[in-house]
């Protein structure tokens, strides 16, 4: 009976390895691949995020790039009725997201939809607020989807980085110390 427990209990732990080596290998190869690698917003400035976008009724908000949709979760919790769309490219993130969001919707009644793309190919017209947490080059090759897609009053806020070529409407600083994320946020309204 020991001898049966202990080759149990050998297989259990093999398995479990195997399988945080494969999230290990799915995180490296996500990193690898993207041009912005995933790197959560701190959980301390989504208070400061839920302000800056100004949600109201009816809005559609999304996160481009949601990584582990975080943001999504964290407002989809104080606001439910509103609709909350993840976009997310890279594997491991995804993964991550839609594991969260399935539990999310039959634990807490939470709904988030993550969706795997491109979010240069995602149409945004329906979209009413936008979150991003990105890279200056991305945020400026953005600028003319977003100004061709987004209807007028379109809010979005941006984590750390601006457009080069568009003013934004309200610098928020968030008072971070010097080694921490996201210390600002830039409001634009389209
Ligand atoms: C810095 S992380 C931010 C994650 C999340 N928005 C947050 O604030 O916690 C940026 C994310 O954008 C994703 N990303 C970058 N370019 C993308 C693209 N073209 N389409 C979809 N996702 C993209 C990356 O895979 C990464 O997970």
């Amino acid at each position: 009976m020991i001898i049966f427990i202990t080759y149990l209990f050998n297989w259990l732990a093999f398995l479990i390895l195997l399988f945080v080596l494969c999230l290990l290998l799915l995180w490296m190869w996500s990193n690898i691949r993207a041009k912005v690698p995933f790197v959560g917003i701190p959980n301390s400035v989504l208070p400061d995020i839920e302000e800056a976008l100004a949600l109201k009724e009816g809005s559609v908000v999304y996160d481009l790039g949601c990584g582990d949709a975080r943001v999504l979760f964290y407002l989809a919790k104080n606001n439910p009725k509103l609709k909350y769309i993840g976009i997310e490219n890279s594997p491991f993130p995804f993964v991550i997201a839609s594991v969260l969001s399935l539990w999310n919707k039959k634990i807490n009644n939470i709904n988030v939809e993550i969706i795997k793309k491109d979010f240069f190919d995602v149409d945004l017209s329906n979209a009413t607020h936008i979150f991003t947490y990105l890279y200056p080059n991305i945020m400026d090759d953005l600028l003319p989807k977003f100004d061709k897609e987004l209807k007028t009053g379109t809010r979005i806020v941006s984590a750390s980085f601006h457009f080069t070529g568009k003013r934004e409407i309200a610098l928020i600083d968030l008072k971070r110390g010097k080694y921490q994320l996201g210390k600002l946020l830039y409001v634009y309204e389209f």
